[in-house]
């Protein structure tokens, strides 16, 4: 198989399962090394040891700015430097508009923005130096169309999402490092195995495409935008949705 990303240095966050996980298999199997990044320790090492010499797990809270800046140190001292980062990691409690307390909503805020923030800025020196970057921050169909099926917190929290991935774009654009999105529609993971059945049919019945996606299908549009293929888009959100929103 022709690998599209070989010898490439990645972090994933969010990587010990769902779309993450998906995500990291896909670009071992590109031939890149990576550093598989979650708040879950135990289920992230048992993960990391099954895929490889090429897969090393770092057990961090995005959230938490000294743990970050320690896990891209530990990233370079353990893989040499950081080529690709992909902001995964999430948290969609569903709680109805009107009821979340304060703690929850900076929570939601904590992991989904200032995480992706910090690790956006403690690897941009690096990549800079070396001329070459690749950053792909997870959004969602959410973002763009104020839910309906997640809470106002995540919905505003991956509205920022994408505009902190235009900002950046601009910033870091002349150094050789791209900033990118994709916004996933309904995906086939932890986070929505418990979502009404209805919920779920209703999108297979109105999509052009009729079904939920699998964390593949988010994967593949990743490698795409980590990939060479892809060195002249920046500041793009990519819809992995099918054809659920048109924009
Ligand atoms: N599943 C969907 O339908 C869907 C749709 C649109 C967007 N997305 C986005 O895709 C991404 C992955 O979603 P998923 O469905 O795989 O979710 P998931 O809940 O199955 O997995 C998320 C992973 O992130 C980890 N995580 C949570 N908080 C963390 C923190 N503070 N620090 C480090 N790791 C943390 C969790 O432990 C978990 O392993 C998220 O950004 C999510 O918002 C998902």
């Amino acid at each position: 198989m022709f690998q599209m990303l070989r010898d490439r240095v990645a972090i994933v966050t969010g990587a010990a399962r769902g779309i993450g996980l998906e995500i990291t298999r896909l670009l071992l199997a590109h031939g890149a090394r990576v550093a598989l990044v979650d708040i879950h320790s135990g289920p992230l090492g048992q993960t990391a040891a099954l895929l490889g010499e090429a897969a090393a797990d770092f057990p961090v809270d995005v959230a938490d700015a000294g743990a970050v800046s320690q896990l891209v140190q530990d990233v370079v001292d353990r893989f040499g430097c950081v080529e690709i980062l992909i902001n995964n990691a999430a948290i969609n409690p569903i709680t109805p508009w009107d009821e979340i307390c304060p703690e929850e909503w900076e929570r939601v805020f904590a992991v989904n923005v200032r995480g992706p923030y910090l690790l956006m800025r403690a690897v941009a020196p690096a990549m800079q130096r070396q001329g070459w970057g690749r950053i792909i921050n997870i959004a969602s169909i959410a973002g763009k169309q104020g839910g309906p099926n997640s809470g106002i917190h995540y919905c505003a929290s991956k509205a920022a999402l994408m505009d902190m991935t235009r900002y950046l774009a601009r910033q870091v654009g002349r150094d050789g490092i791209t900033v990118n999105s994709v916004a996933p529609g309904i995906v086939d993971t932890d986070m929505t195995a418990s979502w009404p059945l209805v919920v779920k049919a209703a999108w297979n019945e109105r999509n052009p495409i009729p079904r939920l996606a699998q964390p593949l299908d988010i994967a593949r549009a990743v490698l795409f935008l980590a990939s060479d293929l892809a060195e002249y888009i920046t500041g793009e959100t990519l819809d992995v949705n099918g054809g659920a929103l048109m924009d």
